[in-house]
């Protein structure tokens, strides 16, 4: 296998930044919009003046806790943080039970819209009594405090309700995108040692059935797993196979079960779930948060980055359950906030390319939350589109997962807001557990492309190649200088590959892995990554773990994966490899390579284009220069490839490609 490349500060985006740092303009709060918003310009200072006791003020205003907790913040033992010690809450009791003793037991908690067009409708009292439910489904197989539940399910409200009582007893869950393959499922389980597994017989994508009994059956095929139920959901009809005494179908289960479930309290630092994210090396990390700091920033961010009045507004985020976003924006700080929401199972062409905004008009959705690579594509699907439904219900707009071009920025403030909605950039990641840089909606003047400011209470920078801040003007790495609520409290069952991966590259500072710039007004642009991790669609992928994919097959001798800049996607993962044998006669390699890739990641992780190719540039030490590979794939002139061991390569690669 290839060698990691080192640092790569040549991103799609980044190449984009120049043209970015040109943009001038701005777009205030409208007075309306600033005199009724949640957060007060004075927030900065207030938060600024004492960290731990602002984010303590914060705990105590959005969650309930049965102990209070004494301390804010124990950094003794940094880079591993306490938050809130020896304070006690359940997380399912404060996005549900309080919410109904509180008198709210009628409020629409879930809009679900199924992909066939069936919907559902949860108030807090009924989504309430099904997480009682399955709570005592799960202990009743056996699920105790502590231990670990994967979760493999589409968009349903069964998802939401799952990760609910999994907090609700204490077990930990750790869900997996259904994109993900039976490979990625079996090793994500035995690296949490799961002992349940809570799955659908399918879903739908683009109205053909769409299966995920079958690759948890292929997953556990193989002895020496952990798990010993697997509990169904009946979603898409589909025949599955079954084993008996390990499976259970949720109607039997769950709907069976006693709605009677007294929530016990859990220490502030109880494990609330594990989350796999690609690294630039080696197998995916368990990230892991735990229950009191990662609530309260999710909540509080909720509130104050998009303006929520739970009331009166309809919040919808469209990010899939199995990323971050989909876990702090759907599945918890909407609960925590007592806000309503829609959940959505499909995608957003099916039946046709206005379903979302059907959706937004049939809900009168107020606040959306989606992604730029989302909004790239409605644009070129044409602006006539959104134009036959009413969206003036939408008063604000959330981007994550990739910087967004000015002009995806403008379209989406323009043609789904009405030209008037502002629109957020939140910054953010899997480790972080929320929020991290953002504008303020009622506070902010917003500029097209730019996250800009830390949230209240965050302390971020961008720092030199040896750790010293830049001026206003000038670019490098973003860093988080202070401990935050909703960080990361370790990669599971690897402490040492924590502190490397985050806090070994500058003293006391949290390694993000994204390149960024201050602007002259000192807002934050971000670049992309400066790592081996590609950005598709906003989905974390790693060019190692593909190459690995890659080399697995028996065809293929080397390889190297490069994220090229692509109009949709914001990257595409492009692959050069070197055929073993006379596999390249084969006419169907490139084909049987990719759906390789699939088998061993899964879709989303499949490459856009596979070049085989002679040689790879490597150095003299044999690092291969994936610089120069981006070049090629980017259609760019060749930049310098002076250090490369034998300066024939790029020649013989640009033969082969157009032969
Ligand atoms: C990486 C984290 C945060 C939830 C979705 C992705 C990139 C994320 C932005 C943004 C520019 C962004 C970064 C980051 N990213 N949001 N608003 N502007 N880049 O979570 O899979 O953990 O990926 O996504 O590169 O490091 P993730």
């Amino acid at each position: 296998m290839s060698e990691a490349n080192g640092t790569q500060t040549s991103t799609a985006a980044g190449d984009a930044l120049e043209n970015l740092l040109q943009e001038n303009r701005k777009f205030a709060p409208s007075a309306e919009f600033a005199e009724a918003a949640v957060a007060k310009p004075g927030v900065y200072a207030e938060a600024e003046a004492d960290r731990p006791a602002f984010w303590a003020k914060q705990a105590r205003e959005v969650l309930s806790w049965d102990t209070d907790f004494t301390q804010a913040l124990d950094w003794s033992g940094a880079p591993f943080a306490k938050w809130f010690v020896g304070g006690e809450l359940n997380a399912a009791y404060n996005a549900l039970d309080r919410h109904v003793e509180n008198g709210l037991g009628d409020r629409v908690a879930i809009h679900f819209e199924g992909e066939p067009g069936d919907t559902r409708t949860y108030t807090y009292a009924q989504l309430t009594e099904e997480v009682k439910k399955a709570a005592n489904a799960f202990e009743s197989l056996g699920v105790a405090k502590g231990d670990r539940v994967a979760v493999y399910l589409p968009m349903i409200p069964e998802a939401v309700i799952t990760m609910l009582a999994c907090a609700r007893i204490g077990a930990v869950h750790s869900v997996v995108f259904g994109g993900f393959s039976a490979d990625a499922l079996r090793s994500r389980i035995d690296d949490a040692e799961a002992k349940l597994v809570v799955t659908a017989d399918g879903t739908w994508r683009r109205g053909k059935p769409s299966p995920l009994k079958p690759a948890v059956d292929e997953a556990l095929s193989a002895p020496g797993h952990t798990v010993t139920n697997v509990v169904v959901v009946k979603r898409n009809g589909e025949p599955v196979d079954w084993h008996e005494g390990r499976d259970q179908w949720w109607a039997d289960t769950v709907q069976t079960a006693s709605a009677e479930h007294t929530p016990v309290p859990h220490d502030a630092e109880h494990p609330l779930f594990i989350l796999y994210t690609s690294g630039t090396t080696g197998n995916p990390k368990g990230i892991l948060h735990t229950t009191g700091g990662y609530l309260t920033q999710c909540a509080y961010t909720h509130k104050v980055v998009f303006d929520l009045k739970p009331e009166t507004d309809v919040f919808w985020c469209t990010a899939d359950i199995g990323w971050v976003t989909g876990h702090s924006y759907v599945t918890y700080a909407p609960l925590i906030n007592g806000a309503t929401q829609v959940m959505y199972e499909g995608t957003p062409d099916s039946p046709h390319q206005g379903r979302w905004w059907e959706i937004v008009e049939k809900y009168k959705v107020s606040i959306l939350y989606t992604a730029p690579t989302a909004i790239r594509t409605m644009m070129k699907w044409g602006d006539d589109i959104p134009a036959k439904y009413d969206l003036s219900s939408i008063r604000v707009l959330g981007s994550v997962g990739e910087p967004i071009n000015p002009e995806a920025w403008m379209w989406y403030r323009r043609v789904i807001g009405g030209d008037k909605a502002p629109i957020v950039d939140t910054w953010w990641q899997t480790e972080t557990g929320a929020h991290m840089i953002a504008p303020l909606p009622g506070v902010t003047a917003t500029k097209p492309g730019s996250a800009q400011v830390a949230v209240p209470g965050i302390a971020v920078d961008v720092v030199d190649e040896l750790g010293a801040s830049v001026p206003a003007g000038h670019g490098g790495y973003l860093v988080i200088r202070e401990p935050w609520p909703a960080m990361l409290r370790g990669i599971w069952g690897d402490p040492e590959r924590f502190k490397e991966t985050y806090w070994s590259r500058f003293e006391n500072m949290y390694f993000a892995g994204d390149g960024a710039k201050k602007d002259d007004d000192g807002d934050i642009w971000l670049l992309g990554r400066v790592d081996d991790v590609m950005n598709v669609s906003g989905h974390r992928l790693s060019t190692t773990e593909i190459e690995s994919a890659l080399v697995s097959h028996p065809a293929v001798a080397e390889a190297a994966v490069v994220g090229a800049k692509d109009e949709t996607t914001g990257e595409a993962v492009v692959a050069f490899v070197i055929l073993r044998g006379n596999a390249a006669e084969d006419p169907d390699i490139v084909a049987t390579l990719r759906a390789h890739v699939g088998k061993e990641i899964g879709p989303i992780a499949k490459p856009r284009t596979i070049l085989v190719v002679p040689e790879l540039p490597k150095t003299r030490s044999g690092k291969i220069m994936r610089r120069l590979l981006k070049d090629v794939a980017e259609g760019r002139e060749v930049g310098d490839a002076t250090t490369l061991a034998d300066n024939t390569v790029m020649q013989q690669i640009a033969a082969s490609l157009k032969a």
